[in-house]
């Protein structure tokens, strides 16, 4: 992400996007949905921290249609945040902000970025060939940060407390912790915060008690 955000703030355009990528199309995950349902300020904070470091002032939502509950509590929360918090010149900060919720039409591929960002646009979702990146030429040709629900809803946390404690979760190449959605083939299913290189056997073992038949 911070390549993304660096190389998105270097690129001198008034208009710029953050967009996060809430498709989940992968079958069996809904870590995504978890977050957007239970931690909706978490993503929308975010993105707003995000756009505030490269000078985006809008943030979009690409949200799956096939998840109703999930867009109602976000675009509930955007309404909340408008009272305050959202528009132009946020608490005297020089900061604007505003956000768009698009309700996807569960196309997997539309969950490409690229394609995400043609989809946005009207356009047939065709994977776009690379370079130009987003973060140069992304939403409407525009610089563009294009991430996962769970990558922008880090955001808040490491403001908070700051990169190196959040380096110091996980290992030393891969930072942080992973949601991993655990489904009825578990005998107990749920969602489950992780830390990074935690092995498989305990999260199907230990956390997920193991699969409910063999395969
Ligand atoms: C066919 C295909 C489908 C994808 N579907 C999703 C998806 O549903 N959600 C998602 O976040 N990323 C999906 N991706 C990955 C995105 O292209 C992109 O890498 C991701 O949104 C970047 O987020 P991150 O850097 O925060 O992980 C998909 C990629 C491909 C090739």
């Amino acid at each position: 992400m911070a390549f993304k955000l660096e190389s998105c703030k270097n690129v001198n355009d008034p208009v710029k996007f953050i967009v996060c990528n809430a498709d989940e199309g992968d079958p069996g995950a809904y870590s995504d949905k978890y977050i957007m349902e239970q931690r909706p300020l978490s993503l929308l904070l975010g993105m707003m921290i995000a756009g505030f470091v490269v000078g985006a002032t809008r943030g979009v939502v690409y949200i799956r249609g096939e998840y109703p509950e999930s867009i109602k509590i976000i675009e509930e929360c955007i309404s909340h945040l408008k009272i305050n918090y959202l528009g132009e010149n946020i608490f005297n900060s020089g900061f604007n902000f505003e956000f768009k919720v698009i309700h996807a039409q569960g196309a997997y591929i539309c969950g490409e970025e690229t394609a995400l960002l043609s989809s946005i646009e009207g356009q047939r979702p065709e994977v776009r060939v690379r370079p130009p990146y987003p973060t140069q030429q992304g939403l409407f040709n525009k610089p563009t940060v294009v991430n996962n629900v769970e990558t922008l809803a880090n955001l808040p946390f490491i403001m908070q407390n700051g990169g190196k404690a959040y380096a110091a979760i996980g290992t030393q190449k891969s930072s942080g912790t992973k949601l991993v959605s655990l489904d009825s083939f578990f005998n107990r299913p749920g969602i489950y915060e992780v830390d990074k290189g935690t092995p498989l056997s305990v999260v199907i073992y230990e956390l997920g008690q193991g699969f409910t038949r063999s395969y």
